[in-house]
């Protein structure tokens, strides 16, 4: 039976129930909305509507259902029932008869759906921070098994200057450590409790916010009871922290998509995160990594759509607000899955380290190398580049590399250029040259490592 009988006298037709009713998708919430009641039923005993011993018995009632919420036993299919709220209610009465009818004095379902959503919320942020914690792991771990490869470095997709593969990972490893920090801030800023903010005015028993707060897990009560009902920043904020994180994770997967085509072969991905073509034998797709940048899609989508519904909005509740639930359960079950498939295929990574060296050498990725070493020579920078350009020009024309042309014909646009020039083209010389604090050199990769590495010891087995 709904919730608000009385004031009806005909009941809701087939198509209503259709666009209305959320109980498929909010049943997610059922845990919650028991936590919320027992101590909700605390709250309302202490300010004189049980005695103690009737809010005992609800207690007891509650934790039973608890228990078969969390072993999946509750009877969703077969319910007739609106929403979770009204779900949870009805089964309390089958159990208590009149006493349950009391557990909703003084409380309305508009705070009860906040402080449900809040605690899932704050639940599964608790659990995506841990994904993330796994993903920074495999990347350091992959960065630490191929230490010494070097591969082309790109800009607009032209090949650039050369990198340590440990410099890309952890290029990945700062932006998902950014991610941990949104989810943290965050946390920090919805640890507030809507309970006791009534349908929009608060509510006229002698309940204690500060204890009903306290008793949920959060670290205070939310100051306005309007605010407290109107507010869904903190799904906005989830679903702005999992579209960037998807997106960070989709630029890594075009990446290792890249990486791994036939044209550049500089790694190989694991057979449990590939599939194969079912007319061409010789296939083996990046499906994994397609994936992961193909449900950008619908993540961003959850986060403009909830944007949307909220915008025109007048204070207080409005059932457009329901609608806040189906997108935020799908983009934080899809960003768990694709922080655990990026896992996985990191951690399946081969790589070539000859092909990588190969591709890093070629493409002249060392013309900026020889620029900086006329600059060594007393040239202006403006006047090096262009001395090199018109070499790699050179080059070009008879299909050579740098390094290839004889120190004679070098001479021929510069004779400054000495014999030492040769060492100074050479891959590792000039990867490691790049020595700057953040740059790619052995040196600075080394000490960002082992700094990495340190921290997902402190963070995984403290
Ligand atoms: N199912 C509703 C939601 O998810 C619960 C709140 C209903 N409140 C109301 N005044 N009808 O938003």
């Amino acid at each position: 039976m709904a919730l608000w009988g009385g004031r009806f006298q005909g009941g809701s037709s087939q198509m209503f129930r259709q666009v209305n009713d959320s109980l498929p998708f909010d049943q997610i919430l059922a845990s919650q909305d028991i936590r919320g009641s027992i101590i909700w039923s605390r709250a309302i005993a202490r300010a004189g509507v049980l005695s103690d011993e009737e809010q005992a018995r609800m207690e007891r009632a509650l934790k039973g259902l608890l228990v078969r919420a969390e072993a999946g036993e509750l009877d969703f299919a077969g319910s007739q029932e609106e929403d979770i709220h009204s779900f949870v209610e009805a089964a309390l009465i089958d159990e208590l008869g009149d006493l349950a009818r009391k557990l909703h004095t003084g409380r309305s379902r508009n705070d009860q759906v906040a402080t449900d959503f809040r605690l899932w919320v704050k639940e599964h942020c608790a659990q995506l921070q841990q994904d993330l914690r796994q993903l920074h792991r495999s990347l350091v771990k992959s960065a630490e098994r191929h230490q010494q490869v070097i591969l082309p470095g790109y800009t607009h997709l032209q090949r650039a200057q050369p990198l340590r593969y440990p410099h890309w990972c952890l290029a990945y490893v700062e932006m998902f450590k950014r991610d941990m920090g949104r989810l943290d801030d965050l946390m920090r800023r919805m640890d507030q409790c809507p309970l006791g903010s009534g349908a929009l005015a608060g509510t006229t028993y002698a309940i204690d916010r500060q204890e009903i707060a306290e008793q949920l897990g959060f670290a205070s009560p939310c100051l306005n009871s309007l605010d407290a009902v109107s507010d869904r920043d903190y799904v906005l904020e989830l679903l702005f922290c999992a579209s960037t994180s998807m997106m960070h994770l989709s630029r890594m997967a075009e990446d290792m998509i890249f990486f791994n085509s036939g044209e550049a072969g500089f790694l190989r991905l694991g057979d449990q995160v590939t599939s194969g073509s079912s007319l061409m034998p010789q296939k083996k797709n990046p499906d994994a990594l397609e994936l992961i940048r193909g449900k950008c899609g619908r993540v961003f989508g959850s986060l403009q759509g909830l944007l949307v519904t909220m915008k025109g909005l007048p204070l207080a509740y409005n059932k457009d607000m329901q609608e806040d639930k189906e997108g935020a359960f799908d983009a934080v079950n899809q960003w768990h899955i694709c922080l655990m498939i990026a896992c996985e295929v990191v951690d399946s990574v081969e790589l070539d380290a000859a092909r990588c060296a190969q591709a890093a050498q070629q493409g002249y990725a060392n013309a900026t190398e020889l620029a900086d070493y006329l600059v060594g020579k007393g040239v202006p920078f403006r006047t090096a580049h262009d001395i090199s350009g018109q070499v790699v020009l050179a080059a070009l024309a008879e299909g050579k590399a740098i390094e290839e042309l004889p120190l004679e014909q070098l001479r021929g646009f510069s004779d400054l250029i000495e014999e030492d020039v040769y060492q100074v083209l050479q891959l590792e010389y000039l990867v490691d040259k790049r020595n700057v604090l953040g740059g790619t050199g052995k040196a600075p990769v080394t000490a960002a490592l082992q700094q990495e590495l340190a921290s997902i010891d402190i963070k995984q087995n403290p």
